[in-house]
């Protein structure tokens, strides 16, 4: 790190002539960080306060047995050739003034609007403020997924009260007792949305909230814990205020997460084995998918589809490591922290090498795929999870470029699930979950594929979508989730602001700003909608709410974050060198 660094403190409160405040993002980036983003062309002065107060504690530190001082992490993504192609690029940043787009001005109002106040304090964003649509549903609510975006915004705006407040009322939540039927559910689970009511006659408002019990499909929401905790550390990133992160509260409800995902059982794997719908995409579709030509799809469909699908989703899996990397960070190592500590360590091990070598899908790796003997017995058994070749989908080999590679959505015995999910990759590049060689892959994968993958509005959610058979298996022949819309094949523009903070990551905002542009094309004339539909996301989605708060948020997020690349610190963390991957499969991973 140069000491010469131009470092530019920018005072805090600060508000600018739209009424936003100037932030210094405080703490919020690493001094490997620093680094590299100084390194970003045609950008404003970067914004830092050199305060290390609250870096990454590496996991090699905790296997060195080292005290928690903070340490430096290990070397920055971006110094092992992530910025090549800002560098290289011609159509960097310098067409992008960072004038505001009226829309910026329009979303900060919208969201503002979202807000929901319990006894006059403001706790979190309501899902969709559609005053055109009938059927409320429960978008009247306060969604945990949901307000990661709006907190984002918020704390990138440097207010961080409805933060604060929010974490605080979802601890509060976590220790309602939960009840589906007769059935009590774990201590830990987060809700997955709660609701503010009013009583007028006793001028008080209440809350109600829903763990699965009124969830369609009864299901849990698994990310919601997983988001809870790296919101935390997001907002402890931003504010540089530990104090809440190390409250007893906090650390007993980080542990209450961590036992329910921790726990021993039978597994064999190091990945969590879910129900179908327990995140993002909550309804039945993160099965397995075959080719409806195949010999083995055949055989499927001569017997009686009744039971639902269960996997264990790439979506799942990179949250899972996310949060632990994150709850590393900020558990204490007292009597009770210190057992998770070590567990945490130990799965971070196996989840990464398993996830790195068994979910990962390049062209070689395909190749390989394709060639599988099955039947193959013992530890020498290169087709370990005896995948049939035959279950491989025929679009896989026409979609696998030369160039790129991604995490496939779900391997679990005799079973992979080839299909392409946004959230779980940008989330595994965000992570470090993927190395920086799969990062860049990632990336290659996205510009390869633009058309498949972002088309006419970003994100696709899933990539391809379901369709005939394959749609009744797995979809158990949801309306909603016809081809091409909603959960499968549907675009989101919420995922605008993961994918803007991966390009970020990997030293391509060039790529961002281009998806950026697309929405701003539309976005706000089709009023903020949840979803688009169709192959390229042209047509606004069929049940698709209006002013949807997450549209509005992760737009918000991104433009923020690409004006001011600082503020990824929030929601990236390095890679870590005890997690470095002991073997070397295909191009995409050589270093
Ligand atoms: C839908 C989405 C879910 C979201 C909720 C509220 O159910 O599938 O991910 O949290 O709407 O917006």
């Amino acid at each position: 790190m140069p000491p010469s660094r131009m470092v530019e403190v920018v005072e805090n409160g600060r508000r600018d002539a739209m009424g936003l405040r100037k932030v210094d993002s405080r703490a919020s980036i690493t001094e490997a960080d620093d680094l590299d983003l100084a390194r970003l062309p045609d950008r404003p002065r970067i914004k830092i306060e050199r305060k290390r107060s609250f870096d990454e504690r590496s996991l090699s530190e905790h296997l060195a047995g080292g005290s928690l001082r903070q340490v430096d992490s290990v070397e920055s993504i971006f110094s092992l050739g992530g910025l090549r192609s800002v560098l290289d690029s011609p159509s960097s940043l310098g067409h992008h003034s960072f004038e505001p787009h009226p829309m910026f001005a329009e979303a900060w109002d919208a969201l503002r609007k979202s807000i929901v106040l319990f006894r006059s304090q403001p706790v979190g964003t309501i899902a969709a403020l559609d005053h055109t649509s009938e059927e409320v549903l429960n978008y009247d609510q306060v969604f945990v997924r949901d307000f990661v975006p709006s907190a984002m915004a918020f704390l990138m705006n440097g207010e961080n009260d409805i933060v604060k407040n929010f974490l605080l009322k979802t601890l509060h939540l976590q220790g309602w007792e939960k009840r589906i039927d007769r059935f009590k559910l774990g201590e830990g689970v987060m809700p997955a949305s709660f609701k503010v009511r009013h009583d007028p006659i006793r001028k008080n408002d209440n809350l109600t909230a829903d763990f699965g019990e009124s969830a369609i499909g009864r299901v849990a929401p698994v990310d919601s814990g997983f988001w809870w905790i790296i919101l935390l550390r997001a907002y402890t990133k931003a504010t540089g205020d530990m104090t809440l992160a190390e409250s007893p509260e906090c650390q007993r409800g980080m542990r209450l997460i961590l036992a329910l995902c921790l726990s021993e059982g039978f597994e064999t794997f190091p990945t969590l084995l879910c129900a179908d719908g327990c995140s993002m995409i909550d309804r039945r579709m993160v099965g397995q998918t075959f080719d409806s030509a195949s010999l083995y799809c055949r055989a499927l469909l001569t017997k009686p589809i009744s039971q639902g699908v269960y996997g264990y989703p790439i979506e799942i899996q990179a949250l899972f490591f996310m949060s632990l990397r994150c709850a590393l960070s900020m558990l204490k190592q007292d009597s009770e922290g210190k057992e998770f500590i070590e567990r945490i360590v130990k799965r971070l091990h196996a989840l990464s090498y398993h996830m790195r070598n068994y979910f990962w899908l390049d062209f070689q790796q395909l190749n390989v795929i394709y060639r599988y003997k099955t039947e193959e017995y013992s530890h020498t058994a290169v087709n370990k999870f005896n995948v049939i070749p035959d279950s491989i989908p025929d679009w896989i080999f026409d979609f696998m470029p030369n160039r790129g590679g991604y995490f496939i959505g779900n391997v679990s015995p005799a079973r992979m699930d080839f299909r392409w999910f946004a959230l779980g990759n940008c989330i595994a590049i965000l992570s470090s979950l993927a190395t920086p060689e799969q990062s860049a892959a990632i990336m290659d994968l996205l510009e390869e594929r633009w058309e498949e993958l972002v088309g006419e509005m970003p994100l696709k959610i899933a990539y391809p979508a379901l369709e005939g058979h394959e749609w009744r298996i797995v979809t158990g022949c949801d309306p909603k989730n016809t081809r091409w819309s909603y959960h499968n094949g549907g675009s989101w523009p919420v995922l605008l602001w993961l994918f803007t903070a991966a390009c970020i990551k990997t030293g391509r905002p060039q790529i961002a700003q281009r998806a950026i542009d697309l929405a701003e094309s539309r976005l706000s004339k089709d009023g903020w909608p949840e979803y688009y539909d169709g192959k390229t996301g042209r047509y606004v989605g069929k049940q698709a709410r209006k002013f949807q708060t997450w549209s509005i948020a992760g737009y918000l997020v991104a433009k923020m974050m690409l004006e001011d690349p600082s503020h990824l610190g929030m929601i990236s963390l390095e890679e870590d060198r005890a997690m470095k991957p002991p073997v070397k499969r295909s191009a995409s991973w050589t270093i």
